[in-house]
């Protein structure tokens, strides 16, 4: 199968594609930042090319290199905050429906994109209970409601063109080389890793971390099928405190410095509390343990710098 991929070069794009090669597709990646990742490992099954999701002709052109079965769209703001609302606007939205526009013109059926669980907000709106994909969207950064704009932009063209279309709202996505979105649970593990010294506002800060390699199986299963039950689903992942994480973290690296700065936190967390059956049950998907998961991003981390490996 052919597949397009539009913004394949950052965190979560690379470990997609690799999966998707493993099964044997063959795979162009259209990314603002090509050089970003490095795919020369993976033969001739990935070719790169430099587009902009916000210039429809660039989406155009990748169409007509790629010839794809399916678009993926992970082109996205991360990390941007507030500032900037026309750069954030054209990139999550009109990038969006540049990418389904042109999968609508050109005749790709199947589309993937990626929402979040920012658009949930707080989990202090549901109060103690699991959160599903029916339930209410209470996220108000520009963040989240660019994202809950995606899942209306893709409920229009399921609607009124029938296109096959899937969001996927990963929660906290966590991984050795995550610098972009929410980062505390990254550094958590990663730089007491490198033997640094890190530390945070609240310590019970909730999370709900879900390993990068997790999700881009997610995502490689959603996209290789014709059609999903719904319309969109939610990631889920390992609710913990960023305290729980530091014990966890300890467990493996003793001395690892963490600190933090107050005991509370968890009623100023976003969504942790998902349900996330509709994806596993439909998709078949089980998650590594997530302390197996800890462990193997200390050990990425210290091989990187060279450092003696930890055991569990
Ligand atoms: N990482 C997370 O924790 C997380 C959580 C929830 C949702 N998501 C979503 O998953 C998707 C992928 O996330 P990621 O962590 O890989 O993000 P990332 O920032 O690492 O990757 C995004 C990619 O988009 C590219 N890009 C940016 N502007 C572009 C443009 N104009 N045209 C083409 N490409 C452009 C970037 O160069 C980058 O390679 C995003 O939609 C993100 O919002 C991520």
């Amino acid at each position: 199968m052919a597949i397009l991929v539009l913004g394949g070069t950052g965190f979560i794009g690379p470990r997609l594609i690799r999966k998707l090669v493993e099964r044997g597709n063959e795979v162009v990646c259209m990314d603002i930042n090509p050089g970003a990742a490095e795919f020369s490992h993976l033969g001739e099954a990935v070719r790169v090319i430099r587009g902009d999701v916000t210039q429809f002709e660039d989406i155009v052109h990748a169409i007509s290199v790629a010839e794809p079965d399916r678009i993926i769209n992970l082109a996205y703001l991360l990390g941007g905050g507030e500032i900037n609302p026309h750069l954030n606007m054209r990139l999550n939205i009109l990038g969006m429906d540049n990418c389904f526009e042109a999968a609508r013109l050109l005749g790709i059926n199947r589309v993937v994109y990626a929402s979040s669980i920012a658009v949930s907000g707080q989990q202090s709106h549901f109060g103690d209970r699991l959160v599903d994909e029916d339930d209410g969207m209470f996220g108000t950064s520009q963040y989240a409601t660019h994202k809950t704009f995606n899942e209306f932009q893709a409920r229009m063209y399921i609607q009124n063109y029938g296109l096959s279309i899937t969001g996927i709202r990963p929660a906290n996505v966590t991984g050795p080389d995550k610098v972009r979105g929410s980062t505390d649970h990254v550094q958590c593990i990663t730089l007491p890793a490198r033997g640094e010294r890190v530390s945070f506002p609240y310590k019970e800060m909730m999370r709900l971390p879900i390993h990068v390699e997790d999700i881009a199986e997610v995502f490689a299963r959603v996209l290789l099928v014709d059609s999903s039950h719904y319309p969109v689903y939610n990631s889920g992942g390992h609710a913990i405190s960023l305290g729980d994480l530091a014990a966890m973290v300890r467990e493996f690296l003793p001395d690892a410095d963490i600190g933090f700065d107050h005991e509370g936190g968890k009623e100023q967390s976003g969504n942790y509390l998902v349900d996330n059956s509709r994806l596993l049950d439909e998709f078949e998907l089980t998650y590594a343990p997530f302390r197996q998961r800890v462990l193997e991003i200390i050990n990425d981390v210290r091989a990187d710098e060279g450092l003696p490996l930890v055991s569990g």
